[in-house]
């Protein structure tokens, strides 16, 4: 058996999560037959959504850019960015996502850096500059819903100011490390968030995602190019 297969079979047997083996897939075959604990579909919509939109931007294929995944988890989207050859930095503070990352980026020769650790905002990171940054509902945690929003706000403005463009994705006033909110409007209540607290400029609504149930969090491209951007719907828009 590979270290990879052992590594799989470690987490049928001892599941990292309680509804599931694992939280969101692991793209490679050894990792085929674990259960995760979000929604299948939604992941694979979620990475359609994230893919179409860099491909639009980029023209093509998403290549030989440098990706920032922070929570990067068991690592789908940074060994999905890895695969069509991105050189990508993760970083992911549950160990056991760490253990299985790390030996995937060795046993699969992926151009991975991954830091098993928490993402802080004075880190020297491999690159000065990255191309495209991914939050994906780890804002929320960073915060613990609340408690360490300064922290989480202090890593959201250093994303920004090291990435072009960054994906992120919150929802509001549902689980255990919600950020809440008294506000009609969710989508404007999350834009007012991103503007506070990033250097971009412009903001756009690529979708939205439901990893759990019905609960839905708002997917969006943040950047400082305003043919990405949905002021005017914003505007006219309401409870959404
Ligand atoms: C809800 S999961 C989302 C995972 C992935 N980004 C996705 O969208 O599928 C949040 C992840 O963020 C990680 N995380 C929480 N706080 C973190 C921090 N300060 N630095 C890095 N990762 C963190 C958690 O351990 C968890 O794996």
């Amino acid at each position: 058996m590979s270290v990879l297969q052992e590594l799989a079979q470690k987490a049928k047997e001892q599941p990292i999560e309680k509804l599931g083996d694992i939280y969101h897939p692991i793209p490679f075959e050894e990792f085929s037959g674990l259960k995760t604990s979000s929604n299948h579909k939604a992941v694979e919509k979620k990475w359609g959504l994230i893919k179409s939109t860099l491909e639009n931007i980029y023209g093509g294929e998403i290549k030989g850019k440098k990706v920032l995944d922070v929570g990067a988890n068991a690592g789908f989207y940074s060994f999905n960015f890895a695969k069509m050859g991105n050189a990508v930095t993760s970083f992911e503070i549950i160990e056991r996502y760490s253990e299985i990352a790390k030996a995937v980026v060795k046993e699969k020769n992926v151009d991975v850096d991954w830091f098993a650790e928490p993402f802080k905002a004075d880190f020297n990171l491999p690159h000065k500059k990255y191309d495209v940054a991914l939050l994906l509902s780890v804002y929320q945690w960073m915060a613990e819903g609340g408690p360490k929003q300064d922290y989480a706000n202090e890593s959201l403005r250093k994303i920004s100011e090291v990435s072009d463009y960054l994906v992120f994705e919150l929802g509001f006033n549902k689980g255990k490390s919600c950020i809440k909110t008294d506000k009609f409007n969710h989508y404007k209540e999350l834009i007012r968030l991103l503007e506070e607290n990033t250097t971009y400029t412009n903001f756009k609504l690529i979708g939205k995602t439901r990893l759990w149930g019905y609960y839905t969090r708002f997917l969006v491209i943040c950047s400082n190019n305003p043919e990405l951007e949905d002021a005017g719907f914003r505007k006219f828009v309401r409870g959404l």
